[in-house]
């Protein structure tokens, strides 16, 4: 089985800023390689609605290939994030409906995840982080994504869920997905403190603990728009960010940055 990777699509701007269609550079990368199974991993445009509406014609449009997503911050950009969650989990491939298989040997487990802080530099407190204001820059999460509960409720609601599931498909081969980061070592330190107060933002220690716990055999996640395929304590840690053009792209064109985003994976 046949698993290609990416997330960080940002569709809606990258669109906008390269004047071309990133969903058509996307079909036609498919066409091209026929995996069986699509993974996004959050980030797929800005706002419920439109990331699920994609979603769906991306399915539509290849029946045979299995599309498989959890939420990004982004996509949670409502009035409410709770609805816009269950307007996502409207979206069959979405793993925030519960596991699915992937042949008789494997699972994909998943879910948006968010941020507990864990990953925060000392000498700020967890009000500052809570406020997420450093200078005059704003986390824009805070000012887009309405959870009525904490970062650190929310962030522990992902992971109390995705323990339980992990537990029971603890004898099959796991794909762990979520959006945000699971290993402080993927996390960019700068030694800035304009950088790193929103290294609190960028996932939980408490993903990884329980990858390593349940023996899961992949990690996929995103949020950083950084690009990793590493090895780290016998899990195959993914990270296929498409990111924002132009500032993070290193080809002219989207085909080619895609064609360099997406990372095919083998199931065995
Ligand atoms: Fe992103
Ligand atoms: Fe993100």
């Amino acid at each position: 089985m046949r698993v290609a990777v990416l997330s960080d699509i940002h569709e809606g701007l990258n669109r906008k800023n390269t004047q071309t269609s990133i969903m058509k550079a996307l079909a036609d990368w498919i066409c091209q390689h026929t995996p069986d199974v699509f993974i996004i991993s959050g980030d797929m445009t800005a706002g419920p609605e439109k990331s699920r509406k994609l979603l769906d014609s991306l399915q539509a449009e290849f029946p045979a290939m299995k599309v498989l997503f959890v939420h990004g911050n982004h996509d949670v950009y409502a009035d409410d994030a709770n609805e816009a969650y269950d307007t996502l989990l409207r979206f069959p491939g979405n793993l925030g409906n519960g596991p699915i298989e992937l042949g008789r040997d494997w699972v994909a487990i998943g879910d948006g995840g968010w941020y507990d802080y864990s990953f925060g530099v000392d000498g700020f407190t967890e009000e500052e982080f809570s406020r997420g204001t450093y200078g005059d820059f704003t986390w824009p999460d805070k000012l887009h994504a309405h959870w009525g509960q904490s970062d650190i409720e929310r962030s522990k609601y992902y992971a109390d869920k995705l323990e339980q599931q992990l537990e029971l498909h603890q004898h099959k081969k796991i794909i762990l997905v979520t959006h945000v980061v699971p290993f402080m070592h993927l996390v960019h330190v700068k030694n800035d403190p304009s950088w790193d107060f929103f290294n609190s933002m960028m996932g939980s220690s408490r993903y990884g603990a329980l990858a390593k716990k349940y023996g899961v055999k992949k990690y996929i996640f995103g949020h950083i728009h950084t690009r990793y395929h590493e090895q780290h304590d016998g899990i195959e840690v993914l990270c296929r960010p498409l990111g924002y053009y132009p500032h993070e792209w290193t080809n002219p064109s989207a085909d080619e940055e895609i064609r360099e985003a997406i990372k095919l994976i083998k199931l065995d």
